[in-house]
């Protein structure tokens, strides 16, 4: 059934520690949602330090927080009011600290999020900027302007917020009356800064080496495309570039930022959350001067489709060679809807559920999220888990009006469900009222668990040969040990219609069949399959690791 189609491309293999990220397994925290140790139904620092163990023997080389530091958490913490401190809700400095040590203890790295393209409204430099009035030099490093209109009654642009609604609030003046209007591309509570500012770029590199001197391995940086602005604020369809996504001057900052973790004896990461169609446009990102590494987006928001997943994967894999960049890939996050109710869905592409009551098949968007993940973890390159994945959790549509608390929903009216439903806190056992999530078994989890979360718990799965954990776990283990998942080398395999497939190395094939009749397999042993192989077949929606004991034809 399998041919090769092309020649394995023998590419460098980059396995010495300085290179880690390169064919690293990170797994992201959400610190709100994780664990929860000291009892009061929001996860916490002190939840994770007690569960490095689980993450240790899942097999993962590395942690993703999202942020951590002092917030009023209007978007989760991605408005962040200190820098520098831990937010008081999640723990101290010094357990950030111990965290970090005991993790890479566990020979588990640390990677922290920062965010260059706002800062809360609580932060001090933004409150300095609304106390000192129009004109002041701390206005300078946000994007204070006047309105249009008779009466400056008008935003200074008709730019939507990301989040809804306009990208402009207008602040009262220390007079009290109405007076300027900022600039905040996601939330009011995110106000943007002026990257043209020095004091801007001087104090995020400050930023970059408090938490790289505390022993982080890396940073992944939020919204990288959008912090440099053209000045002249053009309407969005005015001009031949965009006035904010994307722009040639944003590069800059990252060339600075890569100086900065190259300092550091053992060379620190960057990785960028680079929202982009243009695969090239993305690659000017990775270029060896700059970001070692960013998300793969498009390999994310594709449909369950051979087709699609395929011209995916080859354009990564294309746009990444000539910067000689590693691939990542992703299957989901924060913001996005989990993979078992997307891939449950006729349009399995996320950017078209996140809106409420879409019929979901849970049975088939498992099968397909269990085959998505030997897909994506046999693949050249890292790999990104966003927690909760690894159970198999489903998005949460049903939550109720008022437990909601994305800035999505709140600014949309409602319209659209935001992302809360991915955010739901981990189960880790059947009892006490959070499923194991607080260690105080009578606290409720921060947003609330549907009762069925019991049966994924982490307590249920991991004895469990056919659970989602099981598979992971194994997954992530053969990942480590098998020679030609550790190199980088690739080659698609002929396959039929509705079947993708590829080898790795000279003996390691992924095949993943995506039509809806079993297909044959080829004459090998099987390592790993995402669902039960039936006399030589693999059944719709299932992926099958196999060690190839001959080539065809021979
Ligand atoms: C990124 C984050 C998202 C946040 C936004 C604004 O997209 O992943 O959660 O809301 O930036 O900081």
């Amino acid at each position: 059934m399998t041919t090769l189609s092309s020649p394995a491309v023998a590419a460098p293999r980059e396995t010495g520690s300085d290179r880690w990220w390169r064919t690293a397994v990170v797994y992201q925290v959400y610190p709100r949602s994780f664990a929860d140790g000291d009892g009061d139904g929001t996860g916490d620092l002190a939840g994770v330090r007690s569960r490095l163990p689980y993450l240790a023997s899942l097999g993962v080389d590395a942690l993703w927080f999202t942020p951590w530091y002092a917030s009023p958490l209007a978007d989760g913490g991605y408005d962040v009011a200190d820098y520098r401190a831990i937010d008081p809700a999640f723990g101290t400095l010094a357990e950030a600290e111990a965290l970090i040590a005991e993790a890479r203890e566990h020979g588990i790295r640390t990677i922290v999020d920062v965010v260059p393209n706002h800062v809360s409204d609580q932060h001090a430099w933004f409150r300095e900027a609304v106390a000192a009035g129009p004109g002041s030099l701390q206005r300078q490093r946000f994007w204070f302007r006047e309105g249009r209109g008779a009466h400056g009654e008008l935003p200074p642009t008709d730019w939507p917020s990301t989040f809804g609604g306009p990208a402009w609030t207008r602040v009262t003046e220390p007079d009290g009356r109405p007076g300027e209007w900022y600039l905040h591309l996601f939330a009011p509570e995110q106000p943007d800064l002026n990257w043209s500012h020095p004091q801007v770029r001087r104090e995020h590199e400050d930023v970059l080496r408090f938490w790289f001197d505390r022993g982080v391995a890396g940073v992944r940086i939020d919204s990288a495309t959008m912090p440099v602005k053209d000045p002249a604020l053009p309407e969005l369809d005015e001009g031949s570039t965009h006035p904010f996504v994307d722009r040639d001057e944003v590069h800059q900052i990252y060339c600075s930022w890569r100086a900065v973790a190259d300092s550091y004896p053992e060379k620190r990461v960057l990785i960028g959350e680079v929202w982009l169609d243009d695969p090239a446009r993305f690659a000017r990102y990775l270029r060896p001067d700059e970001m070692h590494s960013a998300f793969n987006f498009d390999f994310m928001r594709r449909p369950w489709d051979a087709e699609q997943l395929r011209e995916s994967i080859a354009e990564t894999l294309a746009s990444h060679r000539p910067v000689l960049a590693a691939p990542t890939w992703v299957l989901s996050n924060h913001d996005v809807t989990r993979p078992v109710t997307r891939y449950g869905r006729e349009d399995s592409s996320f950017l078209h559920a996140r809106t409420f009551g879409v019929p979901t098949d849970l049975g088939l968007g498992r099968r397909r999220a269990r085959a998505a993940a030997l897909l994506s973890a046999a693949l050249p390159g890292s790999l990104y888990i966003y927690q909760g994945d690894e159970l198999g959790l489903p998005e949460v549509d049903d939550l109720p009006a008022e437990a909601r608390q994305d800035p999505v929903f709140l600014r949309t009216g409602g319209a659209d469900p935001g992302r809360d439903g991915c955010r739901v806190p981990l189960p880790w056992s059947e009892s006490g009222a959070s499923h194991g999530f607080s260690v105080d078994p009578e606290a409720t989890a921060w947003l609330p668990q549907p009762p069925e979360w019991a049966g994924l718990s982490v307590r249920r799965q991991e004895n469990t040969p056919t659970s989602m954990l099981t598979l992971y776990r194994v997954a992530l283990e053969l990942r480590r040990t098998t020679p030609a998942l550790i190199g980088e080398d690739f080659a698609w395999l002929e396959t039929q219609k509705g079947v993708l497939g590829f080898r790795r190395g000279e003996d390691f094939a992924c095949l993943i069949n995506f039509s809806a009749e079993p297909q044959p397999l080829p004459r090998a042993e099987v390592l790993l399959s995402s669902g039960e192989l039936s006399g030589g077949l693999l059944p719709a929606d299932t992926a099958v690791w196999l060690r190839l004991q001959e080539k065809e034809g021979h």
